[in-house]
């Protein structure tokens, strides 16, 4: 292993030119893998955390040129679950024996603020962690959702690169997204963050850039995605993220932030068969099953997805005996960030 990833073992930092030179040579990537690997089983152990996923719409008001979900995707069918549904495919993801749900839909006004805090309420009653990744919200309603009882929120910046940001979001501010990060952690959420590895005229200077503002925001969880175009997208004859680079991103974090949360994501097990198990391997150590069991939510279509309607014991068993296979097991723990409790 080089030095520089000697001294990083020691001290969880790198600087940036260190970053951009591990991103631009292969030389070193599998010294990269196996540290993450090294520090997630120091730091947070061999358990891997399981989050339900409940995809509950797909309306959106905002643009990013990459997402399916667009407002100005007309080939996309709307839906929204009803706030019955919802708590009905969070029982039962209670009875699969999550401890955490993760509640995820396009930026929208379709529910109303007191109907989103009833599905909190109801779901803390539960005793079950909670997720939120809704989207921008004002300050008083981020305050509102943690009242309610939510746990965590995801927001990812997507990318640091300003311009690229503003290329990327039409209708969105940069400012105010970093704005947003900082309202949660304010107000005691641990906070998840994360970017896009593989946007059209993205550089590594700026994902080096990614990977500080991790650390710099002190992230309790990172998610690290490859883009894939989606046909249905201003995107979609852009070239595909490289898997590799989103790993080695991904593991770099792991080296900086050892103590957080990181997920191997289904955008790493779309690109590339078994992406997940090589992720879980580099650094990640949560996995997020989608669960919500309504034919419409086949429609979450963010970008070109096989859908795998996972609420069945089956696939719940296929996916542990997949851990074992590499050491690992489901730590049945609701599974706070050690980064946030460490703190
Ligand atoms: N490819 C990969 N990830 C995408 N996301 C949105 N569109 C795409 C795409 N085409 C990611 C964004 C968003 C998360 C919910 O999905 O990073 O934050
Ligand atoms: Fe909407 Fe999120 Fe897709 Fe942007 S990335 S269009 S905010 S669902």
């Amino acid at each position: 292993m080089n030095n520089i990833l000697k001294n990083a073992e020691l001290t969880n930092s790198l600087s940036h030119n260190e970053i951009k030179n591990l991103l631009n040579v292969s030389t070193f990537d599998k010294d990269i893998f196996n540290l993450a690997d090294k520090l997630r089983h120091e730091h947070v152990g061999d358990g891997i955390y399981l989050r339900g996923l409940i995809e509950f719409s797909n309306i959106c008001k905002c643009n990013c040129k990459y997402c399916g979900l667009r407002a100005e995707n007309i080939n996309l069918e709307r839906y929204k679950l009803s706030v019955e549904e919802i708590l009905k495919a969070v029982k039962l993801a209670k009875q699969y024996n999550f401890k955490t749900i993760v509640l995820q839909s396009g930026e929208s006004r379709s529910y109303k603020h007191e109907e989103l805090i009833k599905i909190i309420k109801e779901i803390k009653s539960l005793d079950i962690a909670l997720t939120l990744s809704i989207g921008e919200k004002s300050f008083e309603e981020y305050s509102d959702y943690k009242k309610a009882g939510a746990d965590r929120y995801l927001l990812r910046i997507e990318t640091t690169d300003e311009l690229l940001y503003k290329n990327m979001h039409p209708d969105m501010s940069f400012k105010n997204r970093v704005e947003c990060l900082y309202n949660l952690k304010k107000l005691g959420y641990e906070v998840g963050t994360g970017s896009l590895i593989g946007l059209p005229e993205q550089t590594v200077n700026s994902i080096a850039d990614d990977i500080l503002f991790f650390k710099e925001l002190s992230a309790d969880m990172v998610g690290i995605g490859p883009f894939i175009p989606n046909e249905d997208t201003p995107l979609k004859n852009s070239v595909t993220g490289d898997f590799n680079l989103a790993l080695k991103v991904m593991a770099i974090t792991r080296i900086l932030l050892p103590d957080i949360n990181i997920p191997a994501t289904t955008a790493m097990e779309t690109l590339v068969e078994n992406g997940r198990i090589i992720a879980l391997k580099s650094g990640a150590n949560v996995v997020m099953p989608n669960v919500s069991e309504f034919e419409c939510c086949k429609n979450y279509k963010i970008y070109p997805k096989q859908f795998s309607n996972v609420n069945n014991q089956e696939y719940l068993n296929n996916l542990k005996e997949k851990f074992e296979e590499i050491g690992r097991f489901v730590d049945v723990d609701k599974g706070v960030s050690r980064h946030f409790l460490n703190k």
